[in-house]
């Protein structure tokens, strides 16, 4: 069943084999976002498919073994959005990884990879509820240190969407996550603690 979140009208699942159909639609609904990246940067793999039909391949496979975090936004019964998220050995490839490390104290629990929302649907709140799905399923799953990296949005001339494939800045502050460091000249280590859920079922 989907569940509800905060947001008004939206509900959020996971990317699973049962939703898998859902997720395929919206990317190919965006031309394969980015031209066919399937969102496999993040992933071990990332790009090392080749093409787009590969990288699709790969992200299935990725499904299918039950090894992506993916919270799905749902418009009634319409993908819409989604979140990426992960530990940092599911997801490795970072932007920026020299001035990552470079400062690098400890790793975070969680990191958030990227944050798409389809063309037609944006500055709707959809973003606001992947992330915030995301949040939900850190605390069922244990809580602790969530990373983000997002795109400074202030002080700057307006950014066209694709610039924000790890999100803006204003999205993650308006969440209650802060500053740590800058690792590019727009790009923040932003992090946010979060608590267990008592409630959540083992999942
Ligand atoms: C960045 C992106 C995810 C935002 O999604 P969205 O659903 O439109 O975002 P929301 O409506 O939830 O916005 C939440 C807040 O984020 C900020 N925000 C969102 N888009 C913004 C933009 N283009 N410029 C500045 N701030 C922005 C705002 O603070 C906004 O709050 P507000 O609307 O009340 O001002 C979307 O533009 C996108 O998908 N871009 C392409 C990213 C991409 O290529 N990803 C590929 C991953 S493989």
């Amino acid at each position: 069943m989907p569940r509800h979140t905060a947001q008004a009208s939206y509900t959020t699942r996971p990317l699973t084999t049962d939703t898998w159909g859902d997720f395929a639609a919206l990317v190919e609904a965006n031309n394969g976002v980015w031209g066919g990246c399937w969102c496999m940067g993040f992933h071990p793999a990332g790009f090392s498919g080749g093409s787009a039909e590969a990288n699709r391949e790969n992200k299935r496979a990725l499904v299918q073994r039950g090894e992506v975090r993916q919270i799905l936004v749902y418009d009634d019964e319409q993908c819409v959005g989604w979140c990426q998220f992960g530990t940092p050995t599911d997801l490795p490839n970072i932007k920026n990884p020299r001035a990552y490390d470079k400062d690098l104290d400890t790793l975070p629990d969680w990191r958030i990879g990227c944050v798409f929302t389809g063309k037609g649907h944006r500055r709707a709140g959809v973003a606001r509820a992947a992330v915030s799905g995301v949040l939900e399923a850190v605390a069922a799953a244990g809580g602790g240190v969530v990373e983000a990296y997002p795109e400074q949005v202030e002080s700057r001339a307006p950014q066209q969407g694709a610039y924000f494939h790890t999100g803006p800045e204003s999205l993650f502050a308006e969440l209650g996550f802060e500053r740590c460091r800058r690792i590019a000249k727009w790009r923040w280590v932003m992090r946010r603690h979060v608590v267990p859920d008592p409630d959540a079922r083992p999942g």
